[in-house]
């Protein structure tokens, strides 16, 4: 038998699986679950009428480029429009500064492989998208976490916290944010607050990677465009790192990101991207460009703005009706997530298994924490379920709450 263990690298043999995935294997092997899991766009929303006809259109034959690999920076005139898109946001930017990812997953792997060493510090939110720490982890980076608050990330918090890892000799490159709804919170970083960051990271001299897939989709009864204005918008000294995607708008399978970064590390980005993939999809891109040329990507918009805020709804009052003041949660403005806080001492990950035998599931909040914690808390997604399966999948969770809530007291 050959020690497969013995010929892996460093960096492999630490990695570690995502708990994201990993829930999804376990919601394959059982029957009707309802998922609050997996942060999924609702499937009835994709516009697949008309991807049917971009698609028909693009494989007519007669563009052999549709198939053909394509140029690692994206295809240009998709570059053009995604410069387009990210001035709506208020975000300048030249084509030297921009390129195209396979989703904004790779666009944080490709920060990972660019910015940090074995042992250099990623500050980032406490709770943070498994994502981005899985990507930082793999590149052997050190972790540290920075409390929030209702408005978004501690600033007090932040400076301590850089402060320590400074004080024992660490590089940190670079603080990790999703201002927008963030995953796992919900929660929007204020306005004031984002100022104060870029201030921040100029006088400390650090860069910020600023997630955004979720600003397009706030929620009109509570949010609005000034709320969601990229950190990146007022970027005048060229600190920001900006990632962002089409997954939550058109839809994940396409696999099209995008990174707005100062020439001199797009370029880098570039260069990784080479020994990572090539190219994005050339198909892919395409689709998205006849999405946004066409028309559909503006229209997709606003519909799903009200249809997850309907969501969001129908499980906040099932939470309600089921629950009353036993779980708590802030009220999400935008985006896929609840994040509930468990009554006491309800510990989320040893509950999973009574979860999954009354047939829903969650992802625990220690999933998103570097510090160990996080134990009383789980992300619930609306986006995914219809509202119906929300409000069943509602009741069961209470029922499992309430059910370990008894076993803890007999
Ligand atoms: C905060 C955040 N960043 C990045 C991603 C990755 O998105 P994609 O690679 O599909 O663009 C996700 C997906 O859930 C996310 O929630």
């Amino acid at each position: 038998m050959i020690d497969y263990d013995a010929f892996l690298s460093q960096a492999a043999a630490r990695m570690q699986e995502s708990a994201i995935r990993k829930m999804g294997t376990v919601l394959a092997q059982v029957e009707d679950v309802i998922s609050f899991a997996p942060g999924y766009p609702a499937p009835e929303m994709f516009p697949w009428q008309q991807f049917q006809e971009i698609a028909r259109a693009l494989l007519q034959g007669d563009e052999g480029r549709v198939l053909q690999y394509g140029p690692t920076r994206g295809y240009g005139p998709l570059l053009e429009a995604i410069l387009e898109l990210q001035a709506a946001r208020g975000v300048g930017g030249r084509l030297d500064e921009l390129l195209v990812t396979t989703g904004s997953q790779q666009g944080l792997d490709l920060v990972a492989r660019v910015l940090l060493d074995p042992g250099d510090v990623a500050l980032v939110e406490l709770p943070s998208y498994t994502g981005a720490i899985t990507a930082f982890r793999n590149a052997q980076a050190r972790l540290a976490g920075v409390h929030q608050q209702a408005d978004g990330i501690d600033l007090d918090d932040l400076d301590a916290v850089l402060g320590r890892e400074r004080a024992a000799g660490r590089r940190v490159r670079f603080l990790y944010v999703v201002p927008n709804f963030q995953n796992p919170t919900g929660l929007l970083i204020a306005r004031e607050k984002r100022r104060a960051l870029l201030e921040w990271a100029d006088r400390r001299d650090v860069l910020i990677v600023e997630d955004d897939p979720y600003g397009d989709l706030y929620f009109e009864d509570s949010a609005s465009p000034a709320d969601t204005r990229p950190i990146k918008a007022d970027d005048g000294a060229g600190r920001v790192i900006y990632l962002s995607s089409f997954s939550k708008t058109l839809a994940p399978g396409f696999r099209v990101g995008w990174i707005a970064a100062p020439a001199a590390l797009a370029s880098k980005f570039e260069v990784a991207k080479q020994a990572s993939d090539l190219c994005s999809g050339g198909f892919d891109q395409r689709v998205v460009l006849e999405s946004i040329k066409r028309g559909v990507l503006a229209a997709q918009v606003p519909r799903l703005r009200a249809h997850y805020q309907h969501k969001r709804d129908v499980m906040i009052a099932g939470l309600r009706a089921e629950l009353g003041a036993l779980v708590s949660w802030p009220d999400p403005r935008g985006g896929f997530f609840l994040w509930a806080t468990l009554p006491g001492g309800v510990d989320a990950e040893g509950m999973l298994a009574r979860a999954v035998s009354r047939r829903v599931i969650y992802v625990a909040g220690s999933a998103f924490f570097v510090d160990g914690g996080g134990s009383s808390l789980v992300r619930l997604s609306f986006s995914a379920p219809t509202p119906e399966r929300i409000a069943e999948g509602v009741r069961r969770f209470a029922l499992t709450v309430r059910e370990e809530l008894d076993a803890q007291t007999h």
